[in-house]
């Protein structure tokens, strides 16, 4: 069965059929495009189109078809070119000639924008609930040793001292902002297209509004040329997912410096680990990998998109058909990876002596600075004063928390007895209690605010 058979004088050739044919992947679609369609039999008939019994009949044929899919019974048959044909076809053989009343007033333009959005909308959904639990995850092992100093570093160069707590919330919160882009997704895809027809709107008074409550949709497009053309919220989710896969690959990135063994921070459970097959010893970092890899893909679904609707005339093309499987590939990329990280967060072990053993006192250069400017010192002089200090230490091959109170005052006067105090870790960390900062006080009410924005 082809749905516009009538106008060829020849069948279509059969490589182009398979070139056309989206049913491959688009079957994913079979619950959004049985729920859309009863909605629609439905709208038919209470716009007086159908008789109440044809819509029954039409409703209840479909929950059939879903049946057949639901339990794996659905036979796929040569003709079937998209999953709108597919599920017609094998309506028209379950109830017969009344099936082809179905798709009056309607076109798989606005149905298929209709599927799709109703799909993101639940995709988007699903992913957020992953993204809340990776968060989660992070929350327990940042409180875990919410204290524990460690390095903190720019430039991947020993910085200034922080807490493991700090470090992790730090990977918190960009994972809470994706799951605020999921939920902007969403929203996007919850506008009604159907009822547009091809493009034109539909010729039959429906109830637009009526019809986006039953399927959950927020509300109704307002230009019927627009709504089977904008595929703005299939970018957006796939930008949702595109950076969520960059931010994962940074922690990932960062984890796996953390757990080799120069570092030394970190360690991956063996559940999380993976073996090489030449060098019995090795134990490797494979799922932080993954995540750091696979994000190419990611990127490069949100690209190939954005390029595909570049330059579309109006309303409908078949380009759009390319629309879906990126979005799928996204979806089933993260599906699969975010539980994985989750649960390697979760076992992970961390290693506070390591990291309090790789704290060195130069990273304390900037506190000894603002021990001058409390001498009255002007910042950009103490820099620089602190900053010979740093190059004698280096010439003797010393510390800078060895250098002599008498070496120090030849450098600057300012220096007196208490300057020992500055090389206090401890101390430096709760020097930095503004909001949002390293001090473990500042970074236990960040805590607690992540809590709450994880609930919210
Ligand atoms: N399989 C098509 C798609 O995924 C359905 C819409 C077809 N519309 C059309 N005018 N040929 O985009």
């Amino acid at each position: 069965m082809k749905l516009w058979g009538g106008r060829m004088s020849k069948e279509t050739d059969e490589l182009l059929q398979r070139l056309n044919a989206s049913l491959p992947f688009d079957i994913r679609l079979y619950r959004e495009d049985i729920r859309g369609s009863q909605a629609w039999a439905r709208a038919l008939a209470q716009a007086g189109v159908l008789s109440q019994p044809e819509a029954q009949a039409l409703v209840e044929g479909l929950a059939q078809v879903l049946q057949e899919f639901e339990a794996g019974d659905f036979q796929p048959a040569p003709g079937d070119e998209d999953i709108h044909t597919a599920v017609e076809r094998r309506l028209t053989e379950l109830i017969g000639p009344v099936a082809g009343k179905l798709h009056t007033g309607r076109s798989r333009n606005d149905q298929v924008a209709t599927d799709f959005r109703l799909w993101v909308m639940r995709a988007c959904d699903d992913l957020q609930g992953d993204v809340q639990d990776l968060a989660q995850a992070l929350l327990e092992r940042a409180e875990e040793h919410l204290e524990a100093p460690m390095p903190g570093y720019t430039h991947l160069q020993r910085a200034q001292p922080i807490t493991w707590g700090h470090w992790m919330l730090s990977h918190f919160w960009p994972l809470l902002r994706d799951r605020g882009r999921l939920r902007q997704a969403r929203t996007a895809a919850g506008v009604l297209p159907l009822g547009s027809g091809a493009l034109a709107g539909t010729s039959y008074p429906i109830d637009r509004q009526a019809l986006a409550r039953e399927l959950g949709f927020d509300s109704v497009s307002s230009n019927s040329i627009d709504a089977v053309s904008d595929r703005d919220f299939a970018l957006q989710f796939l930008f949702a997912c595109a950076l969520l896969g960059v931010h994962l690959s940074r922690l990932a990135e960062q984890m796996i410096l953390f757990s080799s063994a120069e570092f030394g921070f970190v360690e991956l459970d063996d559940a999380y680990s993976t073996g090489s097959s030449l060098m019995p010893q090795k134990k490797n970092p494979d799922p932080l990998e993954l995540a750091r890899g696979k994000v190419g893909r990611l990127v490069g679904h949100l690209s190939g998109l954005l390029t595909t609707l570049k330059g579309l005339p109006s309303a409908y093309d078949k380009d759009l058909q390319e629309d879906k499987e990126p979005l799928f590939d996204a979806y089933d990329t993260l599906r699969a990876l975010l539980p994985v990280l989750a649960g390697l967060l979760r076992t992970l072990q961390v290693h506070p002596g390591r990291m309090a053993a790789a704290l060195d006192p130069a990273m304390l250069a900037t506190d000894l600075a603002d021990y001058l400017v409390g001498k009255g010192i002007p910042f950009r002089q103490a820099h620089e004063l602190v900053g010979r200090a740093v190059r004698l230490a280096e010439a003797r091959g010393a510390g800078i928390h060895e250098l002599e109170l008498p070496a120090l005052r030849e450098i600057s006067a300012a220096f007196d007895e208490d300057v020992a105090r500055v090389f206090d870790v401890e101390a430096a960390l709760a020097r930095r209690g503004a909001e949002g900062g390293t001090a473990p006080e500042a970074v236990r009410r960040q805590l607690q605010a992540a809590r709450r924005a994880l609930a919210g």
